[in-house]
């Protein structure tokens, strides 16, 4: 059977580094609450000339880099952001225009902090059903540009940044030994759109907005929806906590992180956790914690992963792959 297999990773962040102390004078805040709270210590916040566009390019050049390939063999590119640079084109036909390529086929994807879990999972399903070979996956996010600097309860979670694989069809046998994507699950449940949302948009506003949450809400439905779709997933894949090498999961808080693999019982030392250097960076943050640990030597071929996400909607996901 086809499989979608992990050629390259890579990513991007923006110049600025904003540290926990640099809320001080702006908000009504400390290190040490944003620490204790979150485990945030630092995000980068991206300048101007920094975009999701920018940033989508800079992941998606460092990711086929990585894969020995170019724009050229890539058939489609799926883009994972809440942040497009205009409300259309679709972002991810400016990253093709930037990487040079005229060929194939390029769409946004938006399912919030899930959106890289989703768009892993439709490239899969492209990659299965034959529409496509190989497939760039970017999540990128300029959430900064959403925030309300004023409110000290949502300014000090986010931060800015893109990460982006290459998927590639692969002959597999069709057990859990293939090399490539193996099993995933997706939820959403609108009945929750008001906990996390942007309270402008075209059709309603006709501005951006800003981003609002009732973050205790959040917090409550997250650690039981996220260990929910993940058990959904490992009876998909067939497997248990036991059989995983590495848990990869949305980088939004150190304690959800924490409460959802005590939960299903996988250990701290195989927890992939950025959040304290990136802060939530939404659909960006699974692949750049992906590519610190692929970078770092982690994270190898053969190796069982298991990516999660939650957010906005709410929406949920998981995906199990083995690299
Ligand atoms: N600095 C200091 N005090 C603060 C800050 C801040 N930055 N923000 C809020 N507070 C205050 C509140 O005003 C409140 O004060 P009060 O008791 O006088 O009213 C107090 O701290 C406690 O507030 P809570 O909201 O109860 O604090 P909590 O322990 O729940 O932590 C947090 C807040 C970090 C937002 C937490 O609820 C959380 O992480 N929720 C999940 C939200 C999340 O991660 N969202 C990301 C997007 S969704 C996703 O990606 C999964």
């Amino acid at each position: 059977m086809i499989r979608s297999v992990v050629r390259g990773v890579g990513s991007a962040l923006p110049r600025r580094i904003m540290r926990n102390a640099d809320f001080e004078g702006m908000v009504e805040t400390s290190d040490a609450w944003i620490v204790q709270r979150t485990g945030i210590t630092q995000r980068h916040i991206a300048a101007d000339d920094e975009t999701t566009a920018s940033l989508g390019e800079a992941a998606a050049r460092a990711a086929l880099d990585a894969a020995g390939l170019t724009a050229q063999d890539i058939d489609l590119i799926v883009l994972a952001t809440s942040t497009p640079n205009h409300t259309f084109p679709a972002t991810s036909v400016e990253i093709q225009e930037r990487l040079g390529m005229r060929h194939g086929f390029a769409f946004d994807l938006q399912a919030v902090c899930s959106g890289f879990v989703y768009a892993v999972t439709t490239a899969d399903l492209y990659i299965r059903g034959g529409l496509a070979k190989r497939v760039l996956v970017i999540g990128s996010e300029t959430f900064s540009r959403l925030l309300d600097w004023s409110d000290r309860s949502t300014c000090v979670l986010f931060g800015d940044g893109a990460g982006a694989i290459v998927l590639e069809a692969a002959d597999g046998e069709g057990t859990l030994a293939d090399r490539g994507i193996l099993a995933a699950s997706l939820r959403s449940d609108g009945t929750h759109k008001q906990k996390l949302y942007v309270d402008g948009g075209p059709s309603t506003t006709q501005t951006v907005g800003h981003l609002r949450m009732e973050g205790r809400e959040v917090f409550k439905h997250a650690v039981g929806m996220i260990t929910d779709v993940i058990e959904a997933t490992f009876a998909a894949g067939g497997i248990t906590a036991d059989d995983l090498d590495w848990f990869v999961p949305h980088q939004a808080n150190k304690r959800i992180i924490d409460a959802s693999a005590r939960k299903l019982g996988i250990p701290e030392e195989k927890v992939v956790v950025t959040v304290d250097l990136h802060g939530n960076t939404s659909a960006a943050s699974v692949p750049l914690a992906l590519s610190v640990a692929v970078a770092d030597g982690r994270i190898k071929r053969g190796d069982l992963v298991l990516l999660e996400a939650m957010g906005g909607g709410f929406t949920w996901g998981a995906v199990l792959v083995r690299w």
